[in-house]
């Protein structure tokens, strides 16, 4: 993800900005580059690829003097990711980096262009900063240009611009993108999460969305809609490591509760309004496709088995799912009539890989589903679609499962389209309840603390089943490999109508069954099941929007039109769950005992 360094004071610059970016690489950028004006000239460099790219452009280059600057490392969303389309991007006169996406930049590019505004790029940002210079043009005034600008704006921002107009002056502005100002005397810092400037400045100002303003002269003027305002500093953090969790406990918490914002950029440039769009697959790609097979490993697998369920359920296209480890060595029978997909967060996982490359053999057209670019899988496919979840670092899965599970969502009515098996009708429905996404992610303060309280009860026992039919089956598999990964308890996730011949043998008072029981889908067929294992004394935490009165411990939560919504709040309440079994019982969250984050061996 994209992320922000800036700088003003007499410091040299170009280290601080590449410094400041190498701190946030971990956060997967394609680009970067930098911006700096001293001496009242502008200088900029960009790159393509890794920061070491841009140190090389930039080795025999030094700022010395005062002077302010910008740096950026994107990840990209508009546009491929080019020197063009790299940050910072460059008006006549002034320079602009940007996190978010500029939802209206469309209609401000048009107008722009209307009156004879070149752009470059094929990025929303390009936009602020011809607006800027487009004000300037009438009024002079920098402050007021900035101001004019960003009021234009919808969608969220996190944005640094500099400008010859005003040498000496950083303004800056956020709205929904997180960005934060540091301070060591004179000298003023800028980026998108602490770890940049920690060890340079000594006190912080987190700025809240719909704040802007301008640094200068050692100082910043802080504004919102009511005007100028005052503003109070707190120490910053001197821990590099905790910075990077921004203040969660685990990286597998932060990725948590990151999963609701990295949804959307899932689904940025895809979801259209009235359709599904990859730019990484052409129709006739699917010619004479009439089968899929998808293939992965572990939290990849149960991804692939939810879009199963909708690729044959909505695409109407006939899908099967296999292990990869599994179908390594049964002799498959493949057919070119088939689409190979295999499914991976770190396109490294050596079972999954080795999959992809027999299915190739055998001449099949293949695509990968993963989060990590350039990886053995991404190369060795013929096409790929990228998750972009960022840079996952808890061992546990959680928003890679997410985005996967969204991206497959998004393929199933890709397909649909493409052979009008869905009606504009529910296609709509479909792309409605998938711009709700990002809202059923959100973690409360609430849920958290109620899950916190629940699992003290959840320490023991003899074995977790957790349960649900459809696509709520493969997410209780996923909850309790979750739960397995980093609790170490046994936890088996099964179908609940299943339960009957044989598990529930099993059932007691000491076999904890996890119930996800959506309203949306088989309400009441998984509702007799789960009391068949109430009757036999076995212990329920159901987790549903209708109350269950069987229920020993309950988690409600919301009724949705759509089942994939309560899908992805389910699996929202099951990682926070595991989560806290885990802390309670001590356990190693990020780095559970005996696994590695990419499995690289067969
Ligand atoms: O990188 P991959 O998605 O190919 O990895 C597959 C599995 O190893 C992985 O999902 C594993 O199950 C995780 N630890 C799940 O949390």
């Amino acid at each position: 993800m994209c992320g922000i360094v800036g700088y003003i004071g007499a410091k040299e610059k170009k280290e601080i900005l590449l410094d400041g970016l190498q701190e946030l690489e971990y956060r997967g950028y394609d680009s970067a580059g930098i911006a700096i004006i001293e001496n009242n000239k502008l200088k900029y460099f960009k790159a393509v690829g890794k920061l070491q790219n841009l140190r090389d452009k930039t080795k025999d280059y030094t700022s010395s003097g005062f002077g302010v600057s910008i740096g950026h490392t994107r990840w990209a969303t508009h546009g491929k990711p080019t020197e063009l389309n790299a940050h910072p991007h460059l008006g006549k006169f002034s320079f602009v980096v940007h996190n978010g996406i500029i939802e209206n930049y469309q209609n401000i590019k048009d107008e722009l262009q209307k009156e004879g505004v070149r752009f470059i790029s094929q990025t929303d940002t390009e936009t602020i900063v011809h607006l800027f210079e487009h004000y300037y043009a009438k009024s002079n005034d920098s402050f007021d240009s900035f101001e004019k600008s960003i009021s234009k704006l919808d969608g969220a921002y996190a944005t640094l611009l500099i400008s010859e107009a005003s040498p000496d002056t950083i303004f800056f502005a956020k709205n929904g993108s997180p960005m934060l100002i540091g301070f060591d005397g004179d000298d003023i810092y800028f980026a998108s999460s602490d770890t940049p400037i920690i060890g340079k400045a000594k006190e912080v100002y987190y700025l809240e969305d719909g704040e802007y303003g301008y640094a200068k002269d050692g100082e910043v003027k802080l504004f919102d809609k009511d005007g100028e305002k005052s503003f109070t500093t707190k120490p910053l953090a001197t821990d590099k490591a905790m910075a990077q969790k921004d203040g969660y406990r685990f990286f597998m918490e932060k990725e948590i509760y990151e999963q609701s914002s990295v949804m959307s950029d899932t689904m940025i440039g895809r979801v259209l309004d009235d359709r599904v769009e990859f730019e990484e697959l052409d129709e006739s790609f699917f010619d004479g496709i009439e089968n899929i097979k998808i293939c992965a490993c572990g939290t990849s697998y149960h991804s692939a088995l939810t879009g199963a369920y909708l690729l044959e359920r909505v695409a109407k296209i006939p899908c099967q799912v296999e292990i990869a480890s599994e179908f390594r060595y049964k002799e498959p029978l493949l057919r070119d009539n088939t689409l190979f997909i295999t499914i991976s967060q770190s396109g490294e996982t050596a079972d999954t890989l080795e999959a992809l490359k027999m299915a190739k053999r055998a001449g099949l057209k293949s695509l990968s589903i993963c989060n990590v670019d350039n990886s053995s899988i991404v190369r060795e496919s013929d096409r790929a679609i990228l998750t972009r979840a960022g840079i996952e670092k808890g061992v546990a899965s959680t928003k890679a499962f997410a985005t996967q599970t969204m991206v497959l969502w998004m393929l199933t009515l890709y397909i649909a389209q493409r052979e009008n098996s869905i009606t504009k009708e529910i296609l709509a429905q479909e792309l409605d309840a998938m711009r709700h996404t990002p809202k059923a992610l959100k973690v409360t303060e609430k849920l958290h603390n109620k899950l916190t309280r629940l699992s003290k009860r959840y320490l023991h026992g003899h074995g977790f089943f957790f349960i649900g039919r459809d696509i709520f089956f493969p997410l209780a598999l996923e909850g309790a490999l979750k739960l397995k990964e980093i609790s170490y308890l046994h936890a088996e996730g099964y179908p609940s109508g299943e339960m009957k011949h044989g598990p529930i043998a099993l059932a007691d008072s000491e076999l904890f069954t996890i119930a996800l029981m959506p309203k949306s889908l088989h309400y009441e067929k998984i509702k007799s099941n789960v009391e068949e294992l109430s009757a036999r004394d076995a212990t329920i935490l159901a987790i549903s929007p209708e109350p269950f009165e069987l229920a020993d411990d309950f988690v409600q939560t919301q009724y949705s039109s759509h089942p994939m919504l309560e899908f992805f709040e389910m699996m929202v309440v099951t990682q926070l769950l595991s989560l806290e079994v885990s802390v309670r019982l001590g356990n190693d969250v990020d780095m559970p005992r005996n696994l590695a984050k990419s499995v690289t061996v067969e």
